[in-house]
């Protein structure tokens, strides 16, 4: 019998030295794993972010399907659709009520088929969980969850009727979330050590519409609480109103504030959650509200990340790497300033949604002058129009050529373009109406864009804005320059000293100059080269002078990519 023991003993001791020496051993390749393929991240320096894959600077150029094209059905219509975009990065949906039929059975068919694909198409991805919230509604909760609204409560409106939005106090969702999400980003840590995922979006855009806010009972508890002292830190209110309710310290913005405290306590878990087991970058998206006139609350989503709350939610929900803003706008003013509320010292400028529209392609340079990590426009897939038949030039690719045209023109320089604009050394605009001229300063040398003139003439803009420039400074006197329907040129511009003491004069003949310290300084192009980017690599294609530099650097509809060296005389 003792014998027996020790022997029941030793197996015992045997298997746990064996499971703890398998332990180790999964977790030395998982740290190799992580050495050769780093996960990607967002790092900061100097104000500015990058988002790192490989271990570099990476831009995505992305495009996002429309909502019902992650299926086995429909895939096939979205990768013809990156490869004519020359996208890097495909945005798509996983369906909470794909990945979980039934409470707790996972099925990862989708992601795994959506995985492989992608790879296959040498494309990464940026995954979009559909969970709790999308579009303020709770649309892509699992059925046997919908068929529960009692336990998977909705938001409350002030009459007392439930409304098509999920409740941010439904704790029985907010552990069903946390247990999908969590589950999911398991698997995704298993399945992906390629990286093949950069990012993933928790939720769609979040919040309620309809009503600003739950009017539960318990909703009407915490809404006649004191506000909590991490929201009065982040919303900058005195410590004289640390006693007072909602209602008292914020008034009229007291329920939108009030939501967006919820919802992104919520959602701050989930992430936090799935950031614990596989720590990608991961970001949530809004439906803006007017960022000029802001309308008052109702007029927009309420509870969402909009501009007016995103001090909230980068308090409540840390783990939450970008809040980031789906731009719907053609109007020049209110898109520049959704870039500018979005590109913030704690937030690096993700534009995830935007419309692939001629008239809008040009804000794409906008946000790469804000330092954006990624641009996204939605719905460019087949699933919406027949893909043309192999070789036929179709009027039904259309919808694809204004986001073709900048990935086609910044494609093959993604990388130079993420680190240049991480290193702060690029600038880039569109052409705004209006606004004929536009100045970037870099040192010694302004580079000024003109939109729409004529060889020499006063600038004249055509009607449809479509101008877009960019520059970067690779040497004190060298410039990598590129654009489109712009025409782009440098003129001294002395040292900021100067510039700070002394009233400098621009010349107005035809090459540009400026009279800096009492001298005449005049810009000369030592070399115009003309090249195409090849691995990060310029590759010298031809020299352009006379009649191509006589009168400045002209982009048309083309691509175009020159290394410029100037000098005075
Ligand atoms: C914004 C949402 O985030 C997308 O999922 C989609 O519904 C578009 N609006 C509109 O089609």
């Amino acid at each position: 019998m003792r014998i027996k023991m020790k022997l029941v003993k030793n197996l015992i001791i045997a298997a746990a030295f064996l499971a703890t020496a398998a332990g180790i051993a999964v977790q030395a390749q998982e740290k190799a794993q992580t050495k050769a393929n780093p996960v990607p991240s967002i790092v900061q320096k100097d104000g500015r972010y990058a988002l790192m894959v490989d271990g570099a600077p990476y831009l995505m150029l992305g495009m996002q399907t429309n909502n019902s094209s992650d299926w086995p059905a429909t895939l096939p219509q979205v990768w013809p659709a990156a490869e004519a975009l020359h996208v890097n990065t495909v945005e798509t949906p996983i369906y909470w009520e794909q990945f979980e039929p039934r409470p707790g059975q996972f099925d990862y068919t989708q992601i795994d088929t959506v995985l492989a694909q992608a790879r296959a198409h040498h494309l990464h991805l940026v995954i979009l969980w559909f969970g709790t919230w999308k579009n303020g509604s709770q649309h892509y909760m699992p059925e046997w969850m919908k068929l529960e609204p009692e336990k998977y409560s909705h938001v409350i409106n002030k009459r007392g009727e439930p409304v098509d939005s999920p409740s941010p106090f439904a704790q029985a969702s907010l552990d069903a979330d946390i247990h999908a999400f969590t589950a999911f980003m398991k698997h995704l840590k298993a399945a992906d050590p390629q990286r093949t995922v950069l990012m993933v979006q928790v939720e769609n855009e979040t919040g309620t519409w309809g009503t600003l806010r739950d009017y539960s009972p318990q909703a009407e508890k915490l809404f006649a609480a004191p506000v909590p002292a991490d929201v009065l830190k982040a919303m900058n209110v005195s410590p004289g109103s640390r006693t007072a309710n909602w209602q008292d310290v914020f008034g009229t913005e007291a329920e939108v504030n009030f939501h967006a405290w919820a919802i992104a306590r919520y959602v701050g878990q989930v992430a936090a959650a799935g950031k614990a087991v596989y720590p990608l970058p991961l970001y949530v998206n809004a439906a803006l509200r007017d960022p000029i006139k802001p309308g008052a609350p109702g007029s927009y989503e309420s509870g969402g990340p909009t501009d007016n709350v995103l001090n909230i939610w980068k308090a409540e929900a840390p783990a939450i790497d970008v809040l980031a803003p789906d731009i719907y706008s053609n109007d020049t003013a209110t898109y520049l300033k959704v870039l500018d509320l979005y590109h913030r010292p704690d937030n690096a400028l993700f534009v995830p949604e935007t419309s692939g529209s001629v008239a809008n392609a040009r804000f794409f340079f906008s946000a790469l002058g804000r330092q954006a990590i990624g641009y996204s426009p939605f719905g460019l897939d087949y699933t919406r129009t027949p893909a043309p038949q192999a070789g036929a030039t179709s009027a039904q690719d259309s919808f694809l050529q204004p986001t073709a045209q900048n990935y086609i023109l910044i494609g093959p320089m993604m990388r130079d373009i993420a680190r240049l604009n991480f290193e702060g050394k690029l600038q880039a605009v569109a052409e705004e109406p209006g606004t004929p001229t536009q100045t970037l300063h870099f040192g010694d040398w302004d580079a000024f864009v003109t939109y729409g003139s004529g060889r020499g003439a006063a600038p004249r803009q055509g009607s449809e804005p479509t101008g877009r420039a960019l520059v970067a400074q690779l040497k004190d006197n060298q410039f990598l320059v590129t654009g489109m329907n712009a025409h782009i040129d440098f003129r001294p511009a002395g040292t900021e000293q100067q510039r700070k003491s002394q009233q400098i004069v621009n010349g107005s003949g035809q090459t540009p100059s400026a009279q800096i310290d009492g001298k005449w300084l005049h810009r000369q192009f030592l070399k115009v080269e003309e090249g195409t980017y090849e691995n990060s690599v310029f590759k010298f294609r031809r020299i352009l002078n006379g009649d191509q530099t006589d009168y400045g650097l002209n982009f048309s509809s083309a691509p175009l990519v020159l290394r410029v060296s100037v000098a005075t005389y």
